[in-house]
């Protein structure tokens, strides 16, 4: 979704795939295959580029301080990925930050006392992380007491997982939402409408935009997702996800996590904003001036495709959808499997409803009848 925005504006852009079928493989002309984990690979690649970024987390940060040592640039920079990469990291540096986080105790290896422990302190449910590598909801567990903490913890010492686990308060949410900020090097932002992120069993299925927020807590929102991204130094777009407590002028809001990349919460600024994710995310990172992060309607819809339960490709099924008129549709060229995220159709609307309804109707006809879990 980078390559649009890059042809627009005469960007050349070099990939560092690890497959030829990688779906960005398949529209960006000039791959190099490599691994993003070694450092030589990384090294080599970064040699011909006037500017590296990235479009996931699975980078070696240590391989990319030492490219930044020698001269290299990287953005967002080394330092920015590796507390990216890590919830813990992103934890400890929000609370310096004074940002409203859960309270929350890094364990260093998965040990029931210790969950037990900040159980017995801060109240259940606990939710115990993985801090690093986690994604759609693995590596988040929602333990209710001491036998679900010991069950967790003998799974992964069975599994021989003994990496760091980040405990924390449950937060008793009523929605959540995500902030997208592009910053320039020299501190300059542009902060998107906030989003309302509708999540089932860890993966995101739908956003609302605008979402649905007084506007103080929508400015408020804002402000963190500006705080955010100076406290951790992003370069590129930056996704802040926010949980919201209570509801209206009463409610609250808490830090979650953040991502230093286009993110699946910025999918729906394609065709809902002025100027989408991808290309401010280019802008910013060349040091280019940013674009509008205005609205192109008064609502607009993305409703995520995941692989439907019976395996059936949604491409089997384009030209039925594509028969739902004012819904813009996105295959990202992935295999298809049940759950996987392969898609999304974004619809602009007069109301939240008419935008919403479109999203659906397209998103569901991708899905067919092997639904399952296709769509909302
Ligand atoms: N402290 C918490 N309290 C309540 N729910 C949480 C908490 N942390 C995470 N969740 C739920 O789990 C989901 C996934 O957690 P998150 O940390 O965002 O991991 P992921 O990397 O899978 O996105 C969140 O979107 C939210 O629904
Ligand atoms: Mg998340």
């Amino acid at each position: 979704m980078t390559a649009p925005a890059a042809i627009a504006l005469d960007i050349r852009l070099r990939l560092l795939a690890e497959r030829g079928d990688d779906a960005a493989a398949l529209v960006v002309p000039d791959v190099v295959l490599g691994s993003p984990r070694e450092a030589a690979d990384l090294a080599a690649f970064a040699a011909g580029c006037d500017v590296v970024t990235f479009d996931h987390e699975l980078v070696d940060a240590a391989a990319l301080a030492a490219l930044e040592a020698a001269g290299r640039t990287i953005r967002p920079g080394a330092a920015t990925v590796a507390v990216a990469q890590d919830k813990a990291l992103q934890r400890a540096r929000f609370a310096a930050a004074g940002l409203p986080i859960p309270p929350f105790r890094l364990l260093e290896a998965p040990a029931a006392a210790g969950l037990v422990a900040f159980g017995e302190a801060h109240g259940w449910p606990v939710v115990a992380k993985a801090s690093r590598g986690g994604y759609d909801g693995r590596g988040v567990w929602i333990l209710d007491g001491p036998a679900a903490a010991g069950d967790l913890v003998a799974g992964l010492t069975g599994a021989g997982e003994a990496s760091p686990l980040l405990a924390e308060a449950w937060v008793p949410l009523t929605r959540e939402l995500a902030v997208l900020v592009a910053r320039r090097p020299g501190g300059e932002t542009a902060v998107y409408p906030v989003v309302e992120t509708v999540q089932r069993d860890g993966i995101c299925r739908e956003l609302r935009v605008p979402a649905p927020l007084p506007p103080a807590l929508a400015a408020t929102a804002a402000d963190l997702g500006r705080r955010a991204a100076a406290a951790v130094g992003v370069v590129g777009i930056l996704a802040l996800e926010l949980f919201l407590v209570g509801e209206g002028d009463g409610g609250r809001l808490v830090v979650n996590e953040i991502a230093a990349r286009p993110h699946n919460s910025g999918h729906w600024t394609i065709e809902g904003a002025a100027t989408s994710q991808f290309e401010q995310h280019l802008r910013a990172v060349l040091d280019w001036p940013l674009g509008s992060t205005d609205l192109r309607a008064p609502a607009v819809a993305t409703i995520n495709l995941l692989g439907p339960a019976d395996g059936s490709d949604p491409r089997s099924r384009l030209r039925a959808a594509l028969a739902v008129s004012g819904a813009h549709l996105h295959l990202y060229g992935k295999a298809a499997r049940p759950g996987r995220k392969l898609g999304h159709a974004t619809a602009l609307g007069a109301t939240a409803e008419e935008a919403r309804g479109r999203a659906i109707a397209a998103a569901a006809a991708l899905v067919g009848n092997g639904a399952g879990e296709g769509t909302a």
